[in-house]
Protein backbone atom coordinates (compact mmCIF):
# COMPACT_ATOMS: atom_id res chain seq x y z
CA UNK A 1 0.00 0.00 0.00
CA UNK A 2 2.42 2.71 -0.86
CA UNK A 3 1.22 6.05 0.11
CA UNK A 4 2.92 9.33 0.24
CA UNK A 5 0.66 11.47 0.77
CA UNK A 6 0.37 9.96 4.57
CA UNK A 7 3.59 11.59 5.49
CA UNK A 8 2.19 14.43 7.77
CA UNK A 9 5.42 16.24 7.60
CA UNK A 10 9.10 15.77 7.55
CA UNK A 11 10.69 17.66 11.20
CA UNK A 12 12.42 20.02 11.20
CA UNK A 13 16.53 18.96 11.94
CA UNK A 14 16.51 21.74 14.65
CA UNK A 15 14.60 21.55 18.28
CA UNK A 16 13.21 25.02 18.32
CA UNK A 17 11.41 26.26 21.06
CA UNK A 18 8.72 27.86 19.01
CA UNK A 19 8.48 24.57 17.34
CA UNK A 20 8.14 23.11 20.77
CA UNK A 21 5.51 25.74 21.57
CA UNK A 22 3.49 25.32 18.64
CA UNK A 23 3.60 21.46 18.44
CA UNK A 24 6.23 19.67 20.30
CA UNK A 25 6.41 16.66 17.53
CA UNK A 26 7.78 18.76 15.48
CA UNK A 27 10.88 19.75 17.06
CA UNK A 28 11.93 16.47 16.98
CA UNK A 29 15.37 16.03 15.70
CA UNK A 30 14.91 13.85 12.15
CA UNK A 31 17.96 11.46 13.66
CA UNK A 32 15.13 9.82 15.55
CA UNK A 33 13.59 9.17 12.98
CA UNK A 34 16.28 8.17 10.77
CA UNK A 35 18.63 5.73 13.15
CA UNK A 36 17.88 4.54 16.52
CA UNK A 37 19.22 7.36 18.64
CA UNK A 38 19.65 8.97 21.95
CA UNK A 39 19.62 13.24 21.23
CA UNK A 40 20.78 15.33 24.05
CA UNK A 41 20.38 19.12 24.01
CA UNK A 42 21.29 21.50 27.01
CA UNK A 43 20.16 25.49 27.20
CA UNK A 44 20.59 27.42 30.23
CA UNK A 45 16.72 26.40 30.95
CA UNK A 46 16.94 22.69 30.19
CA UNK A 47 18.50 19.41 29.89
CA UNK A 48 17.22 17.16 28.05
CA UNK A 49 17.42 13.26 26.38
CA UNK A 50 15.40 12.49 23.24
CA UNK A 51 15.07 8.59 23.11
CA UNK A 52 13.90 6.45 20.69
CA UNK A 53 16.06 2.97 20.97
CA UNK A 54 14.13 0.02 21.74
CA UNK A 55 16.56 -0.95 24.03
CA UNK A 56 16.98 2.12 26.18
CA UNK A 57 13.32 2.27 26.66
CA UNK A 58 13.50 -0.89 28.16
CA UNK A 59 15.81 0.19 30.15
CA UNK A 60 14.10 2.90 31.60
CA UNK A 61 10.21 1.98 31.63
CA UNK A 62 11.11 -1.68 32.40
CA UNK A 63 14.15 -2.93 34.09
CA UNK A 64 15.24 0.61 35.49
CA UNK A 65 11.91 1.93 36.28
CA UNK A 66 12.51 2.43 39.66
CA UNK A 67 15.17 4.82 39.65
CA UNK A 68 12.88 7.24 37.35
CA UNK A 69 9.84 9.41 38.39
CA UNK A 70 7.06 11.15 36.50
CA UNK A 71 8.99 14.50 35.93
CA UNK A 72 8.48 17.91 36.77
CA UNK A 73 7.08 19.46 33.95
CA UNK A 74 4.39 16.73 33.67
CA UNK A 75 3.87 17.18 37.39
CA UNK A 76 3.42 20.86 37.13
CA UNK A 77 0.83 20.57 33.98
CA UNK A 78 -1.70 17.59 35.42
CA UNK A 79 -1.08 18.37 39.39
CA UNK A 80 -3.62 21.53 39.32
CA UNK A 81 -6.34 19.28 38.18
CA UNK A 82 -5.21 15.63 39.03
CA UNK A 83 -3.26 16.85 42.64
CA UNK A 84 -0.43 14.96 43.34
CA UNK A 85 -1.35 11.43 44.64
CA UNK A 86 -4.09 10.55 41.70
CA UNK A 87 -2.69 7.10 39.96
CA UNK A 88 -1.16 9.13 37.10
CA UNK A 89 0.93 11.77 39.64
CA UNK A 90 1.65 9.61 42.65
CA UNK A 91 4.50 8.05 43.05
CA UNK A 92 6.35 5.07 45.03
CA UNK A 93 4.25 3.78 47.39
CA UNK A 94 1.82 6.37 47.02
CA UNK A 95 1.27 5.28 43.56
CA UNK A 96 1.74 0.97 44.53
CA UNK A 97 -1.20 0.81 46.73
CA UNK A 98 -3.66 3.05 44.18
CA UNK A 99 -2.46 0.29 41.18
CA UNK A 100 -3.06 -2.42 43.70
CA UNK A 101 -6.13 -1.13 44.52
CA UNK A 102 -7.24 -0.40 41.04
CA UNK A 103 -5.83 -3.50 39.04
CA UNK A 104 -8.44 -5.54 39.81
CA UNK A 105 -11.38 -3.33 38.03
CA UNK A 106 -9.29 -3.31 34.92
CA UNK A 107 -9.11 -7.67 34.82
CA UNK A 108 -9.93 -8.77 31.24
CA UNK A 109 -13.25 -10.46 32.33
CA UNK A 110 -14.45 -7.50 34.58
CA UNK A 111 -14.05 -5.52 31.15
CA UNK A 112 -15.55 -7.85 29.09
CA UNK A 113 -18.83 -7.72 31.07
CA UNK A 114 -18.49 -4.17 29.82
CA UNK A 115 -19.23 -4.96 26.43
CA UNK A 116 -23.16 -4.04 25.99
CA UNK A 117 -22.74 -0.90 27.68
CA UNK A 118 -20.07 0.02 24.76
CA UNK A 119 -22.53 -1.67 22.40
CA UNK A 120 -25.53 1.19 23.20
CA UNK A 121 -23.15 4.11 23.57
CA UNK A 122 -21.93 2.99 19.78
CA UNK A 123 -25.62 2.29 18.91
CA UNK A 124 -27.18 5.61 19.76
CA UNK A 125 -24.02 7.60 17.85
CA UNK A 126 -25.49 5.14 14.94
CA UNK A 127 -28.29 6.35 15.26
CA UNK A 128 -27.25 9.89 16.23
CA UNK A 129 -25.65 9.85 12.62
CA UNK A 130 -28.24 8.12 10.66
CA UNK A 131 -30.32 11.05 9.79
CA UNK A 132 -27.53 13.23 8.83
CA UNK A 133 -25.27 10.87 7.01
CA UNK A 134 -24.19 12.04 3.34
CA UNK A 135 -25.17 16.09 3.70
CA UNK A 136 -22.47 17.81 4.64
CA UNK A 137 -19.48 16.57 6.32
CA UNK A 138 -18.94 15.88 10.49
CA UNK A 139 -16.18 16.52 12.50
CA UNK A 140 -15.79 12.93 14.00
CA UNK A 141 -12.98 14.01 16.19
CA UNK A 142 -15.50 15.67 18.01
CA UNK A 143 -18.33 12.97 18.12
CA UNK A 144 -16.03 10.87 19.11
CA UNK A 145 -15.14 12.87 22.15
CA UNK A 146 -17.92 12.67 23.18
CA UNK A 147 -18.58 9.11 22.38
CA UNK A 148 -15.63 8.43 24.44
CA UNK A 149 -16.40 10.39 27.17
CA UNK A 150 -20.74 8.77 27.64
CA UNK A 151 -18.20 5.56 27.20
CA UNK A 152 -16.73 6.56 30.37
CA UNK A 153 -19.23 7.83 32.28
CA UNK A 154 -22.02 4.71 31.59
CA UNK A 155 -18.95 2.08 32.79
CA UNK A 156 -17.75 4.04 35.88
CA UNK A 157 -19.48 7.00 36.72
CA UNK A 158 -22.99 5.84 37.52
CA UNK A 159 -25.05 5.78 33.62
CA UNK A 160 -26.25 8.09 31.66
CA UNK A 161 -27.13 11.49 33.03
CA UNK A 162 -24.47 10.89 35.65
CA UNK A 163 -22.29 14.15 33.79
CA UNK A 164 -23.46 17.14 31.30
CA UNK A 165 -21.34 15.28 29.07
CA UNK A 166 -21.36 18.27 26.21
CA UNK A 167 -20.20 20.53 29.09
CA UNK A 168 -17.72 18.35 30.39
CA UNK A 169 -16.03 18.29 27.27
CA UNK A 170 -15.64 22.02 26.37
CA UNK A 171 -14.35 22.18 29.96
CA UNK A 172 -11.70 19.28 28.91
CA UNK A 173 -10.46 20.85 26.04
CA UNK A 174 -10.40 24.53 27.12
CA UNK A 175 -8.23 22.87 29.97
CA UNK A 176 -5.61 20.85 26.92
CA UNK A 177 -5.63 23.95 25.19
CA UNK A 178 -3.77 25.17 27.49
CA UNK A 179 -0.68 23.13 28.08
CA UNK A 180 1.58 24.90 25.10
CA UNK A 181 1.31 28.04 27.53
CA UNK A 182 1.93 26.15 30.50
CA UNK A 183 4.24 24.41 29.00
CA UNK A 184 6.54 26.77 28.47
CA UNK A 185 5.74 28.76 31.48
CA UNK A 186 6.73 25.64 33.59
CA UNK A 187 9.68 25.42 31.31
CA UNK A 188 10.75 28.61 32.99
CA UNK A 189 9.66 27.40 36.00
CA UNK A 190 7.47 29.93 36.23
CA UNK A 191 3.85 28.61 36.12
CA UNK A 192 2.43 31.26 38.16
CA UNK A 193 2.55 33.97 35.16
CA UNK A 194 -0.44 35.19 33.39
CA UNK A 195 -1.25 33.73 29.64
CA UNK A 196 -3.82 33.99 27.45
CA UNK A 197 -6.91 32.18 28.69
CA UNK A 198 -6.02 31.41 32.13
CA UNK A 199 -8.87 32.80 33.57
CA UNK A 200 -10.61 30.26 31.44
CA UNK A 201 -8.58 27.11 32.11
CA UNK A 202 -8.76 28.08 35.75
CA UNK A 203 -12.73 27.46 34.79
CA UNK A 204 -12.75 24.59 32.99
CA UNK A 205 -10.77 22.93 36.19
CA UNK A 206 -12.74 23.35 38.58
CA UNK A 207 -15.72 22.68 37.10
CA UNK A 208 -14.32 19.07 36.11
CA UNK A 209 -12.83 18.89 39.57
CA UNK A 210 -16.42 19.85 41.40
CA UNK A 211 -18.58 17.60 39.61
CA UNK A 212 -16.17 14.96 39.91
CA UNK A 213 -16.31 15.28 43.95
CA UNK A 214 -20.54 15.65 43.30
CA UNK A 215 -20.31 12.32 41.66
CA UNK A 216 -18.41 10.72 44.54
CA UNK A 217 -20.47 12.54 47.26
CA UNK A 218 -24.03 11.61 45.27
CA UNK A 219 -22.84 8.02 45.40
CA UNK A 220 -21.52 8.07 49.13
CA UNK A 221 -25.32 8.51 49.95
CA UNK A 222 -26.86 6.42 47.79
CA UNK A 223 -24.98 2.94 46.20
CA UNK A 224 -25.82 2.50 42.15
CA UNK A 225 -27.64 -0.55 41.53
CA UNK A 226 -25.01 -2.26 39.85
CA UNK A 227 -21.64 -2.29 40.73
CA UNK A 228 -19.72 0.00 38.47
CA UNK A 229 -15.82 0.93 38.69
CA UNK A 230 -16.64 4.26 41.21
CA UNK A 231 -18.64 1.32 43.38
CA UNK A 232 -15.51 -0.73 43.10
CA UNK A 233 -13.01 2.15 43.87
CA UNK A 234 -15.37 3.05 46.55
CA UNK A 235 -14.94 -0.37 48.53
CA UNK A 236 -11.99 -1.34 47.20
CA UNK A 237 -8.89 -1.20 50.30
CA UNK A 238 -5.54 -1.77 49.97
CA UNK A 239 -5.03 -6.01 50.18
CA UNK A 240 -2.13 -4.81 52.25
CA UNK A 241 -2.83 -2.08 54.29
CA UNK A 242 -6.86 -2.34 54.88
CA UNK A 243 -6.39 1.57 53.64
CA UNK A 244 -9.43 2.89 51.66
CA UNK A 245 -9.68 5.93 49.54
CA UNK A 246 -10.24 9.49 50.57
CA UNK A 247 -12.91 11.96 49.02
CA UNK A 248 -10.48 13.62 47.22
CA UNK A 249 -8.76 10.92 46.27
CA UNK A 250 -11.63 9.32 44.78
CA UNK A 251 -12.87 12.83 42.63
CA UNK A 252 -8.70 13.25 41.93
CA UNK A 253 -8.90 9.94 39.88
CA UNK A 254 -12.36 10.22 38.74
CA UNK A 255 -10.94 13.15 36.93
CA UNK A 256 -8.28 10.94 36.03
CA UNK A 257 -9.81 7.97 34.73
CA UNK A 258 -11.98 10.79 32.58
CA UNK A 259 -9.04 12.69 31.33
CA UNK A 260 -6.34 9.40 30.83
CA UNK A 261 -9.11 7.62 29.54
CA UNK A 262 -11.39 9.52 27.06
CA UNK A 263 -9.27 11.48 25.31
CA UNK A 264 -6.95 9.29 24.05
CA UNK A 265 -9.39 6.65 23.01
CA UNK A 266 -11.25 9.58 21.44
CA UNK A 267 -7.79 10.01 19.23
CA UNK A 268 -6.93 6.70 18.24
CA UNK A 269 -10.68 6.00 17.18
CA UNK A 270 -10.27 9.96 14.82
CA UNK A 271 -7.42 8.54 13.28
CA UNK A 272 -8.42 5.02 12.87
CA UNK A 273 -11.94 6.00 11.02
CA UNK A 274 -9.36 8.54 8.81
CA UNK A 275 -7.67 5.93 7.36
CA UNK A 276 -10.03 3.60 7.14
CA UNK A 277 -12.35 6.88 4.55
CA UNK A 278 -8.77 6.93 3.06
CA UNK A 279 -8.23 3.04 2.64
CA UNK A 280 -11.84 2.25 1.20
CA UNK A 281 -10.39 -1.55 0.82
CA UNK A 282 -8.76 -1.63 4.15
CA UNK A 283 -12.59 -0.07 5.29
CA UNK A 284 -14.52 -2.65 3.90
CA UNK A 285 -12.47 -5.40 5.51
CA UNK A 286 -13.54 -4.16 8.54
CA UNK A 287 -17.17 -4.10 7.87
CA UNK A 288 -17.07 -7.51 6.62
CA UNK A 289 -15.34 -9.00 9.57
CA UNK A 290 -18.30 -7.33 11.97
CA UNK A 291 -20.82 -8.28 9.45
CA UNK A 292 -19.14 -12.24 9.47
CA UNK A 293 -18.71 -12.49 13.30
CA UNK A 294 -21.72 -9.95 14.82
CA UNK A 295 -24.48 -10.10 12.24
CA UNK A 296 -26.68 -7.48 12.26
CA UNK A 297 -27.21 -7.82 15.81
CA UNK A 298 -25.62 -6.20 19.36
CA UNK A 299 -21.70 -6.95 19.57
CA UNK A 300 -21.23 -9.78 22.61
CA UNK A 301 -18.16 -10.35 24.62
CA UNK A 302 -17.61 -12.90 23.21
CA UNK A 303 -17.08 -11.52 19.42
CA UNK A 304 -14.69 -9.51 20.75
CA UNK A 305 -11.50 -11.77 19.92
CA UNK A 306 -12.94 -12.40 16.89
CA UNK A 307 -12.36 -9.14 15.50
CA UNK A 308 -9.11 -9.60 14.44
CA UNK A 309 -8.31 -7.75 11.83
CA UNK A 310 -10.02 -4.67 13.48
CA UNK A 311 -7.62 -4.84 16.54
CA UNK A 312 -4.73 -5.03 14.16
CA UNK A 313 -6.55 -1.97 12.30
CA UNK A 314 -6.45 0.12 15.28
CA UNK A 315 -2.89 -1.24 16.30
CA UNK A 316 -1.66 0.18 12.67
CA UNK A 317 -3.37 3.50 13.34
CA UNK A 318 -2.11 3.90 16.82
CA UNK A 319 1.53 3.44 15.35
CA UNK A 320 0.85 6.25 13.23
CA UNK A 321 -0.83 8.46 15.17
CA UNK A 322 0.20 7.12 18.69
CA UNK A 323 -2.08 9.40 20.87
CA UNK A 324 -0.05 9.76 23.48
CA UNK A 325 3.34 10.95 21.57
CA UNK A 326 6.09 10.75 24.00
CA UNK A 327 6.32 9.90 27.52
CA UNK A 328 8.54 11.56 30.31
CA UNK A 329 10.48 11.32 33.06
CA UNK A 330 13.56 11.83 35.20
CA UNK A 331 15.86 10.25 36.76
CA UNK A 332 16.02 9.37 41.00
CA UNK A 333 19.49 9.94 41.08
CA UNK A 334 22.75 10.79 38.69
CA UNK A 335 22.63 7.64 36.41
CA UNK A 336 24.15 6.64 32.97
CA UNK A 337 21.82 5.84 30.06
CA UNK A 338 23.53 4.83 26.64
CA UNK A 339 26.51 6.43 27.14
CA UNK A 340 25.14 9.83 28.54
CA UNK A 341 25.58 11.24 32.77
CA UNK A 342 21.69 11.86 33.92
CA UNK A 343 21.23 13.75 36.69
CA UNK A 344 18.00 14.18 38.30
CA UNK A 345 17.35 17.87 36.43
CA UNK A 346 17.30 15.48 33.28
CA UNK A 347 13.99 15.42 31.56
CA UNK A 348 14.09 12.18 29.77
CA UNK A 349 11.42 11.72 26.95
CA UNK A 350 10.74 8.17 25.11
CA UNK A 351 9.79 9.76 21.82
CA UNK A 352 7.12 7.59 20.99
CA UNK A 353 6.03 9.40 16.90
CA UNK A 354 9.54 8.96 15.86
CA UNK A 355 9.98 5.41 17.42
CA UNK A 356 6.76 4.13 15.91
CA UNK A 357 8.01 5.41 12.04
CA UNK A 358 11.83 4.57 13.01
CA UNK A 359 12.97 3.54 9.16
CA UNK A 360 15.35 0.72 11.35
CA UNK A 361 12.72 -0.92 12.79
CA UNK A 362 9.69 -0.65 10.47
CA UNK A 363 9.69 -1.15 6.66
CA UNK A 364 7.73 1.43 4.79
CA UNK A 365 7.45 3.32 7.71
CA UNK A 366 4.99 6.20 6.97
CA UNK A 367 2.94 3.39 5.00
CA UNK A 368 -0.96 1.99 6.41
CA UNK A 369 -0.71 -1.75 6.39
CA UNK A 370 -2.53 -3.34 9.30
CA UNK A 371 -0.99 -6.48 8.55
CA UNK A 372 2.42 -5.24 10.29
CA UNK A 373 0.04 -6.35 13.63
CA UNK A 374 -0.12 -10.38 12.04
CA UNK A 375 1.02 -12.55 14.97
CA UNK A 376 4.28 -13.47 12.95
CA UNK A 377 5.01 -9.95 11.96
CA UNK A 378 4.41 -8.67 15.80
CA UNK A 379 7.27 -11.45 17.00
CA UNK A 380 9.93 -10.33 14.04
CA UNK A 381 10.41 -7.11 16.22
CA UNK A 382 11.73 -5.70 18.90
CA UNK A 383 8.97 -5.92 21.62
CA UNK A 384 9.51 -1.85 22.44
CA UNK A 385 9.93 -0.16 19.49
CA UNK A 386 5.69 -0.29 19.67
CA UNK A 387 4.50 1.47 22.59
CA UNK A 388 0.96 3.50 22.38
CA UNK A 389 0.13 2.04 25.98
CA UNK A 390 3.63 2.54 27.29
CA UNK A 391 5.59 -0.19 29.51
CA UNK A 392 6.57 -1.74 33.31
CA UNK A 393 5.16 -1.05 36.12
CA UNK A 394 2.79 2.40 34.49
CA UNK A 395 1.94 0.91 31.62
CA UNK A 396 -1.34 2.03 30.88
CA UNK A 397 -3.95 0.33 33.27
CA UNK A 398 -6.68 1.35 30.91
CA UNK A 399 -5.06 -0.54 27.83
CA UNK A 400 -7.78 -3.38 27.74
CA UNK A 401 -10.56 -1.05 28.39
CA UNK A 402 -9.47 0.82 25.49
CA UNK A 403 -8.64 -1.91 22.86
CA UNK A 404 -12.21 -3.89 23.19
CA UNK A 405 -13.90 -0.18 23.60
CA UNK A 406 -12.42 0.83 20.20
CA UNK A 407 -12.90 -2.53 18.56
CA UNK A 408 -16.59 -2.07 19.60
CA UNK A 409 -16.93 0.94 18.05
CA UNK A 410 -15.22 0.80 15.29
CA UNK A 411 -17.72 -2.76 14.40
CA UNK A 412 -20.31 -1.27 14.75
CA UNK A 413 -19.50 2.36 13.20
CA UNK A 414 -17.84 0.44 9.65
CA UNK A 415 -20.99 -2.02 9.92
CA UNK A 416 -23.39 1.11 9.55
CA UNK A 417 -21.68 3.68 7.57
CA UNK A 418 -19.03 3.75 4.63
CA UNK A 419 -16.96 6.78 5.18
CA UNK A 420 -14.68 8.89 2.84
CA UNK A 421 -12.50 11.47 3.17
CA UNK A 422 -13.15 15.51 2.07
CA UNK A 423 -10.92 16.19 -0.66
CA UNK A 424 -8.75 18.43 0.06
CA UNK A 425 -8.64 18.36 3.29
CA UNK A 426 -5.33 16.66 5.09
CA UNK A 427 -5.56 16.45 8.65
CA UNK A 428 -2.09 17.40 10.75
CA UNK A 429 -1.46 15.82 14.07
CA UNK A 430 -0.66 18.23 16.71
CA UNK A 431 0.75 17.55 20.33
CA UNK A 432 -1.85 18.38 22.82
CA UNK A 433 -0.77 15.78 25.78
CA UNK A 434 -2.88 13.50 23.20
CA UNK A 435 -2.35 13.77 19.32
CA UNK A 436 -5.31 16.00 18.16
CA UNK A 437 -5.82 16.21 14.32
CA UNK A 438 -5.68 20.45 13.80
CA UNK A 439 -8.37 21.89 13.20
CA UNK A 440 -10.92 18.80 13.99
CA UNK A 441 -11.49 15.76 11.62
CA UNK A 442 -14.34 16.11 9.35
CA UNK A 443 -15.41 13.17 7.07
CA UNK A 444 -18.39 12.21 5.23
CA UNK A 445 -20.56 8.98 5.84
CA UNK A 446 -23.27 7.30 4.14
CA UNK A 447 -25.25 3.98 5.51
CA UNK A 448 -23.27 0.76 4.20
C1 LIG B 1 -6.14 4.36 23.16
C2 LIG B 1 -6.29 4.69 24.43
C3 LIG B 1 -5.18 4.92 25.42
C4 LIG B 1 -3.86 5.19 25.22
C5 LIG B 1 -3.11 5.33 23.90
C6 LIG B 1 -3.26 5.33 26.52
C7 LIG B 1 -1.90 5.57 26.74
C8 LIG B 1 -1.30 5.59 27.98
C9 LIG B 1 0.12 5.68 28.21
C10 LIG B 1 1.19 5.79 27.13
C11 LIG B 1 0.33 5.64 29.56
C12 LIG B 1 1.68 5.60 30.26
C13 LIG B 1 2.21 6.97 30.57
C14 LIG B 1 3.58 6.91 31.23
O1 LIG B 1 4.22 5.87 31.35
O2 LIG B 1 4.02 7.97 31.65
C15 LIG B 1 -0.97 5.57 30.19
C16 LIG B 1 -1.19 5.56 31.55
C17 LIG B 1 -2.44 5.55 32.13
N1 LIG B 1 -3.64 5.35 31.49
FE1 LIG B 1 -3.91 5.13 29.49
N2 LIG B 1 -4.21 5.14 27.48
C18 LIG B 1 -5.41 4.88 26.85
C19 LIG B 1 -6.63 4.60 27.46
C20 LIG B 1 -6.85 4.61 28.81
C21 LIG B 1 -8.11 4.31 29.44
C22 LIG B 1 -9.38 3.88 28.70
C23 LIG B 1 -7.94 4.51 30.79
C24 LIG B 1 -8.93 4.36 31.91
C25 LIG B 1 -10.15 3.97 31.80
C26 LIG B 1 -6.57 4.91 30.98
C27 LIG B 1 -6.00 5.22 32.21
C28 LIG B 1 -4.65 5.40 32.42
C29 LIG B 1 -4.07 5.65 33.73
C30 LIG B 1 -4.84 5.79 35.04
C31 LIG B 1 -2.68 5.72 33.55
C32 LIG B 1 -1.62 5.93 34.63
C33 LIG B 1 -1.18 4.59 35.12
C34 LIG B 1 -0.08 4.62 36.17
O3 LIG B 1 0.71 5.57 36.18
O4 LIG B 1 -0.04 3.67 36.94
N3 LIG B 1 -5.93 4.95 29.77
N4 LIG B 1 -1.94 5.52 29.21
Amino acid sequence: MPDTDLVPFEPPDYASLRAAFRNVIESYPRALYDEQHLVRYRTWFVDSVLVSVPELIHDILVVRAELFRRDDLAQRLLSPLLGTTSLLTAEGADWKWQRRVAAPIFRHEKLLALVPIFNAVAVRQVERWGAAANERPVDIADSMSQMTLEMIVNTMLGGPGALDVQKFTRALTTYLDSFPWRFILSMFRAPWLPYPGRWQTARAREHMYREAARLVAQRRQTPSASADLLDLLLQAGDEETGRMMTDDELARNLVTFILAGHETTAVALTWTLWLLAKYPHVQDQVAAEAQTTIGTGSIEAQHIERLTFTKQVLQEAMRLYPPVPAITRQPLAPLMLGGEQLTPATQVTITIYPLHRNRRVWKNPDTFDPDRFAVEQIKARPRYAYLPFGAGPRVCIGASFAMIEAAVVLAVLVRAFRFKVVNGHRPHPVARVTLRPRGGMPLFFEPR
